[in-house]
């Protein structure tokens, strides 16, 4: 059996994925925490179920009691705690639940390890964000830039950053936190920004979909590739002494970027004209709307200028951030879509043909 045993919370999500695949690949025992749901399938570890080295447990951490039974079960040598109700929008509508998930599961996980004394044979990596600079004090931001929440999931977060800070100095345990910057990939959850462009970019362009409504189109972010940011995870829990960083690849893009640049890999040509929810996104070559302003993706407080400074992570981790350029991100990620939205076509050809070969009796 490995010596190296990680439990990951959050591991049906998109981070998770590539986190257990990364750690798979370095010898790891990998154990996730999943939720009991009606339904059964993990679309994003479908193809990890059933090796060897994984396991899977229910949990919730918002259940203390089950947290304990897995921490103990699984004596894990590192525990990656991403779990988390992680869409700031829906926060908003469900501030209580974010709190309990996003701040005091980070404690939960905390004591779950204290309390099954582990405190000297786990280390612990806490999934910060650059939520926490929110309404942001200075540009670039770096480790040393003012906190500045601005939204029910970086106040939630900002709890577990502290009381990260508070275990390491209070208990002497190997736990971190790692700002995190966006990251996004062909696996992000489908109401985040980039995917949402790029499969509508893609349902489009195949004539699935009329438009694509958006929010704040100049919000500016810091737009990485997931599959990269998880090694820096790793590489927080490897190191000498436990510090936070901030993962960035110090290049910013708005959101308008974003939809230009996935439009033209499907060859749509996009100019926008227009201000505030009068801006639309227009087809060059058909003088189609193709992009839309709606109020309803506005936010009550939107965080809009990230953008991140990760040279001590180059410095001390070794972490390189230009692995992948913002053009291969958009185009990994339209390429996966344009896939997925050809396989669905196909697949409902082949239902309705089913169908009708059914009804005709040439099929029984
Ligand atoms: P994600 O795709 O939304 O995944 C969230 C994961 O948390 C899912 O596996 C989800 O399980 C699980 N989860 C939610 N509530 C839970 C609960 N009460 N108990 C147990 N599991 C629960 O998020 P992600 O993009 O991979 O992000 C991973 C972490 O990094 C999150 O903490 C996020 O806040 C943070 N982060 C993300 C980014 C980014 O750009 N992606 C940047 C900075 C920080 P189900 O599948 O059952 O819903
Ligand atoms: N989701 C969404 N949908 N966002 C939109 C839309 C829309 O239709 N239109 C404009 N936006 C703007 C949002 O207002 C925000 O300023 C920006 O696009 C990015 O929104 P999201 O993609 O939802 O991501 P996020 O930055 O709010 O949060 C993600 O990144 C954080 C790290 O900074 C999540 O992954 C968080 O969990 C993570 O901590």
């Amino acid at each position: 059996m490995s010596d190296k045993i990680a439990l990951i919370t959050g591991v049906t999500g998109q981070d998770g994925s590539f986190l257990s695949e990364f750690l798979l690949d370095k010898a790891y025992e990998v154990h996730g925490i999943i939720r009991r749901s009606s339904t059964d399938y993990r679309e994003r570890i479908a193809h990890l179920e059933g090796r060897p080295r994984f396991h899977l447990h229910y949990a919730d951490l918002n259940d203390s009691l089950s947290i304990m039974q897995v921490v103990s079960r699984v004596r894990p040598t590192e525990i990656y705690n991403l779990a988390a109700q992680s869409h700031v929008q829906v926060s908003f509508d469900a501030p209580e639940y974010t709190a309990n998930t996003d701040a005091v599961g980070v404690l939960r996980i905390l004591e779950a390890v204290r309390l099954c004394g582990l405190t000297d044979r786990c280390r612990i990596y806490q999934a910060g964000t650059s939520e926490l600079y929110g309404k942001v004090e200075a540009v670039p931001q770096n480790e040393q830039t003012p906190f500045h929440p601005y939204s029910p999931y970086a106040v939630a977060k900002l709890y577990g950053y502290w009381i990260v800070k508070e275990y390491r100095e209070a208990y002497g345990m190997f736990c971190c936190t790692g700002i995190l910057f966006n990251h996004e990939s062909e696996r992000r959850g489908e109401t985040f920004v980039t995917r949402k462009i790029t499969l509508a970019a893609a349902r489009i362009a195949q004539g699935k979909q009329e438009k694509l409504l958006l929010g704040n189109l100049s919000s500016m972010r810091d737009w990485g590739y997931a599959r990269d940011y998880v090694e820096c995870m790793w590489l927080m829990l490897q190191h000498d002494r436990p510090e936070d960083y901030v993962i960035a690849t110090g290049q910013q893009h708005s959101v308008r970027d974003f939809c230009t640049l996935a439009f033209k890999q499907v060859g749509i040509e996009l100019d926008f004209v227009g201000t505030g929810t009068e801006e639309k996104g227009i087809d060059r070559k058909t003088g189609r709307v193709i992009v839309e302003v709606s109020p309803d993706f506005y936010r009550p407080t939107d965080v809009v200028n990230l953008l991140g400074d990760a040279s001590k992570a180059r410095r001390e981790l070794g972490w390189n951030p230009d692995r992948t350029s913002f053009e291969r991100l958009v185009q990994i990620m339209v390429e996966a879509d344009l896939k997925k939205v050809a396989t669905e076509q196909a697949v409902e050809r082949i239902r309705t043909n089913l169908a009708e070969f059914l009804e005709k009796g040439i099929v029984k």
